[in-house]
C-alpha cells in the first residue's frame, strides 16, 4: 500500500457541486474499501451535514492546525458508511485561514496533518471552500489531484481559467494535476448541450460529467450520498465513473 492519496474538490466559484462531489466520491471509495477520510474544510459544514454527523469540530480549527491536538485521527468521526471518516466542519473552521497566513510555512501544517494518518487512510478527500485563500493554497500544495467542477456556461470557464492562473502565481501546484470536469449539466438548455460537447472533444476535461439531479439535490435532506441512497440514478452512475477517473489521476 502506498502513502495516502489526497484528493482535493476545488476552485473559485461556490454552488458548483464541490461539495456534492466530495460527499459522493467518499462514499464511493468507501464502498469499494478503500479506507477514507473526508476532511470538510469548508465552515459551512455541508459535507458533514451530508453525511448525517454534527457540525462539531472538537477543540476548533485553530488547535488543530497548530498541531496542539492528536491530529485528524483524533477529531475524524465515524458515519454511517464502513471506512468512511469523517473531519467535521463547524465555524471555528474560518479560522484556518488565519492560522495559515500567520504561519511561515502553512503548507507544512496541512502536510503534517495528513502524514498523522498515513497509517490509517488510503484516501484523504478534501471539500474545500470556494475562493483563492490560504486555505485553498495550502491544499493545493498537497494534493495528489485537484478535481474543479465546472457548470458549462461561460463564466464558470473564466472562474477556472483564473483558478488555474493562481496555482501558477502561488506556485502552489502544477496544473497538470488539475481536474476540471462538468457539473450541474443541464441537458434540457442548448447552452449546455453544445459546451459539453466542446469539452468532451477538446480533451482537457475528464470524461464524467455530472447532471443536474433530484437524487443529487435531495442530499441536503435526506443525508445520504447520492450514490447509495440512489444508485441507479444517472448521477450515481456519472460520479462512478469520475471517481474511476480519479483514482487513475491519484494513482490509487
Ligand atoms: N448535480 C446536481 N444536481 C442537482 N443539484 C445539485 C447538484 N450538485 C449540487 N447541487 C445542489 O446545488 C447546491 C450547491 O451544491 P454544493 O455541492 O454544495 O456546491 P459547492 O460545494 O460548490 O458550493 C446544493 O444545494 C446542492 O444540493
Ligand atoms: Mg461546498
Amino acid at each position: 500500500m502506498g502513502p495516502v492519496r489526497v484528493i482535493a474538490v476545488t476552485g473559485l466559484k461556490g454552488g458548483v457541486g464541490k461539495t456534492s462531489t466530495a460527499v459522493n466520491l467518499a462514499a464511493l471509495a468507501a464502498s469499494e474499501g478503500w479506507r477514507v477520510i473526508l476532511w470538510d474544510l469548508d465552515p459551512q459544514g455541508a459535507a458533514t451535514y451530508c453525511l448525517n454527523l454534527k457540525q462539531k469540530l472538537k477543540g476548533g480549527a485553530s488547535k488543530l492546525f497548530r498541531g496542539t491536538r492528536d491530529g485528524l485521527a483524533g477529531v475524524a468521526r465515524t458515519t454511517d458508511v464502513d471506512n468512511l471518516a469523517v473531519v467535521p466542519a463547524d465555524s471555528s473552521v474560518r479560522e484556518v485561514d488565519k492560522v495559515l497566513w500567520a504561519s511561515t510555512k502553512p503548507t507544512k501544517l496541512v502536510r503534517r496533518l495528513i502524514a498523522g494518518v498515513d497509517k490509517d487512510a488510503d484516501v484523504v478527500i478534501i471539500d474545500c471552500p470556494p475562493g483563492l485563500s490560504p486555505v485553498v493554497e495550502a491544499v493545493a500544495n498537497v494534493a495528489d489531484l485537484l478535481l474543479v467542477p465546472v457548470v458549462p456556461e461561460p463564466l464558470p470557464f473564466r472562474a477556472l481559467a483564473r483558478y488555474e492562473e493562481f496555482l501558477t502565481d502561488t506556485k502552489a501546484a502544477s496544473p497538470k494535476i488539475v481536474a476540471p470536469f462538468l457539473s450541474m449539466v443541464d441537458r434540457n438548455l442548448p447552452m449546455h448541450r453544445r459546451i459539453e460537447a466542446e469539452v468532451l472533444t477538446s480533451g482537457r476535461f475528464l470524461n464524467a460529467a455530472i447532471p443536474t439531479s433530484s437524487a443529487v439535490a435531495r442530499m441536503g435532506e435526506e443525508q445520504v450520498p447520492a450514490v447509495l441512497g440512489a444508485p441507479r440514478s444517472l448521477a450515481a452512475s456519472e460520479y462512478r465513473k469520475l471517481w474511476a477517473e480519479a483514482m487513475e489521476r491519484a494513482g490509487l
